[in-house]
């Protein structure tokens, strides 16, 4: 008689940024908790992450969020069988929260240690509920630090084809939301704003940086938003308070469709320059309903149509859903750190 193997529980710990995070997810999937304490009212006020406010934050929060994550996971301490946790890129000061705990519990009771790429992790959201991942794969991360485009060869294996020369996409979505006024966090801000926008309204620039790069550059739609408020060279009054609702919709819709044509742009340039089967999207700019329709779009027309996997939306922002799922593979893959893992900013 064949005994079913037993599943594997991997606890997640993620502290890169703003968002203290930890989950049990047993065999790379199945979610048994997952916690997060957002610190969003605490920078909200200053428009944008202030870096001690979060590292102290984290030091108040991390222990409840563990404690709680196993206990909503009904697990013994014994039925985990590894520490994954994200260790780069993000702010050091707030990294070092997670690292300290998850190097902690791995020593108090005696289970291996994992460290996690956030930005791996932020992929590996995507593939959450995929059985089979067809490959060669695609893969864009458009979070508020980075914006990748990588050659995805399993979820251990990616290869970076492009990225941001200047400010990440989420990066863009949260300066223009603070232009125009709208509240923080900026990217749902613009998303919401834009709904009742004609994305037509205003030609902003979209930045391609040649036929044939892979690259991002979205400093250039910023600054073209700041001077159609402002005037150019910021030497106008600044127009935004005596903006109509509309006028301010307009320029969010006008600015969104801008982003997503240049991320689309160049996703499906590494997609065919890669022959990809398949598309994974990820990151906390992947939660815009507006730019999950617009890949699905361009999936649907390719020939052949390709597979669109994309993070639900829950799973999107900063979680430690993700950092347990990743550390399932590298627990599988033997690939384990130990106590003199440290944190890393880049
Ligand atoms: O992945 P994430 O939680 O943190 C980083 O790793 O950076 O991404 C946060 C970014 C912020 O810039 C936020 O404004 C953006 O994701 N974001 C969105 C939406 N929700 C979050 N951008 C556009 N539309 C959204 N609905
Ligand atoms: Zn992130």
């Amino acid at each position: 008689m064949q005994t079913k193997s037993k599943s594997v529980n991997i606890l997640g710990i993620e502290t890169s940024c703003d968002e203290t995070a930890a989950a049990v997810v047993a065999d790379g999937r199945i979610i048994k908790s997952s916690l997060i304490a957002s610190q969003t009212k605490l920078h909200e006020k200053y428009g944008g992450v202030v870096p001690e406010i979060a590292s102290r934050a984290h030091i108040e929060k991390i222990y409840p969020v563990i404690a709680e994550a196993i206990t909503q996971a009904s697990v013994a301490k014994n039925d985990i069988d590894a520490i994954a946790v994200a260790n780069q890129p993000g702010l050091t000061i707030a990294l070092v929260v997670g690292v300290t705990a998850a190097k902690t519990i791995s020593f108090v009771w005696g289970k291996p240690l994992i460290a996690i790429n956030h930005l791996y992790a932020h992929l590996q959201s995507a593939m959450l509920s995929e059985d089979n991942l067809e490959l060669p794969a695609v893969a864009l991360i458009v979070s508020g630090g980075h914006t990748c485009l990588y050659d995805c060869q399993s979820p251990l294996e990616l290869k970076l084809l492009g990225s941001t020369i200047d400010d990440a996409a989420g990066e863009a979505f949260d300066k223009v939301a603070t232009i125009l006024k709208l509240p923080y966090p900026g990217g749902p801000s613009i998303e919401k704003a834009a709904e009742k926008g004609n994305p037509d309204a205003i030609k902003f620039p979209r930045t391609m940086l040649g036929t044939q790069s892979l690259d991002f550059s979205f400093s250039g739609i910023k600054t073209a938003v700041l001077y159609y408020c402002r005037g150019q060279d910021m030497k106008g009054e600044d127009k935004v308070d005596s903006m109509s609702r509309q006028q301010i919709a307009d320029i969010a819709a006008s600015f969104q469709k801008a982003v997503i044509d240049v991320l689309l742009e160049k996703t499906h340039r590494a997609a065919e320059r890669i022959g990809a089967k398949t598309v994974l999207l990820g990151g906390g700019v992947a939660a815009n309903s507006e730019l999950r329709n617009r890949f699905q779009e361009m999936c649907n027309s390719a020939a052949p149509p390709k597979k669109l996997l994309v993070a639900p939306k829950p799973y999107c922002t900063d979680n430690a859903v993700m950092v347990a799922s990743l550390g399932y593979h590298k627990f599988k893959a033997g690939l384990f750190a130990d106590l003199t893992l440290e944190p890393a900013a880049m």
